[in-house]
């Protein structure tokens, strides 16, 4: 397992978000996690990324247990998110967006690129032409000096996941991609995933609310509902579940 969550939870002003979560995500996997909405799902994310500290229970990621880590601290080991409501700097072009993700990688001290030190410009250089070279991989290379805000929406979405990619993650958390896609970009937003986890050795773990995307791509899902997990399964397996069926689909999924 690349991660695992024992008895995961989190509580706000005595309300249980998330209860007892045991989540297992193999490596390479693309793993869903579904529910209706106030669930527990971007609250997992959260506690997942160290946004936010856990009640109870553990995360194990790669082995080792990373609970309360702060976030830069999971993200240099490799643990990359994006968010349901698209957090870019808008006023930064497209180029210097990816650039942020990079930064987490540095070698130099701030104290080397304030003194502008042969060491720090390499880096700098190097990560500015890696930088290009992954937005020439998502399809962006031509946008790459436009301002992040005005790019059409999806574009918005796929550069968001490739800062995300810029950390060089192992593990990829994706709240709802496919929010404001049209069924179109939704498709290709798919077989992007698809290439990404296959040419970055990725492991994915995404939440989303169009089980269309979910079914077709998962082989693993957890469903959860006000903070329980009600499920967790194959596709098959979900899509049988009469809980799941009752609780959350209220008559079946197509
Ligand atoms: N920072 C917070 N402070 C207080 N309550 C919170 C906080 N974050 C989440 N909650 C509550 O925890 C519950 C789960 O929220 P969460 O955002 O994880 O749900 P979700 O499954 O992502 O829902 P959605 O599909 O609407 O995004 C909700 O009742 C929410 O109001
Ligand atoms: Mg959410």
């Amino acid at each position: 397992m690349l991660l695992e969550t024992r008895h995961l939870g989190r509580s706000f002003g005595g309300i249980l978000a998330l209860d007892n979560l045991r989540l297992q995500v193999p490596r390479g996997a693309l793993y869903g996690l579904i529910g209706p909405n106030g669930a527990g799902k971007t609250t997992v994310f959260n506690l997942l990324s160290g946004f936010l500290q856990p009640s109870q229970g553990d995360i194990l990621f790669g082995g080792h247990n990373i609970t309360g880590l702060p976030p830069e601290q999971i993200t240099r080991l490799g643990i990359a998110r994006t968010f349901q409501n698209i957090r870019l700097f808008g006023d930064l072009s497209v180029l210097d967006n990816v650039l942020v993700g990079f930064h987490c990688r540095r070698r130099a001290s701030w104290w080397q690129a304030a003194l502008r030190f042969p060491g720090y410009l390499r880096e700098e250089r190097a990560q500015v032409s890696r930088s290009r070279a992954l937005l020439e991989e998502v399809g962006l290379a031509e946008a790459a000096e436009e301002k992040a805000g005005q790019l059409p929406y999806g574009h918005q979405r796929r550069l968001e996941i490739t800062r995300a990619l810029a950390t060089e993650p192992r593990l990829l958390l994706l709240d709802e991609p496919a929010a404001g896609l049209n069924p179109q970009e939704t498709g290709e937003l798919m077989d992007f995933l698809l290439t990404l986890r296959q040419e970055h050795r990725l492991t994915i773990l995404v939440i989303e609310h169009n089980l269309r995307l979910v079914m077709g791509l998962c082989q693993l899902i957890t469903v959860l509902d006000h903070g329980l997990t009600l499920a967790a399964g194959t596709p098959g397996e979900i899509r049988d579940n009469p809980a799941v069926i009752k609780a959350y689909l209220g008559g079946g999924v197509s």
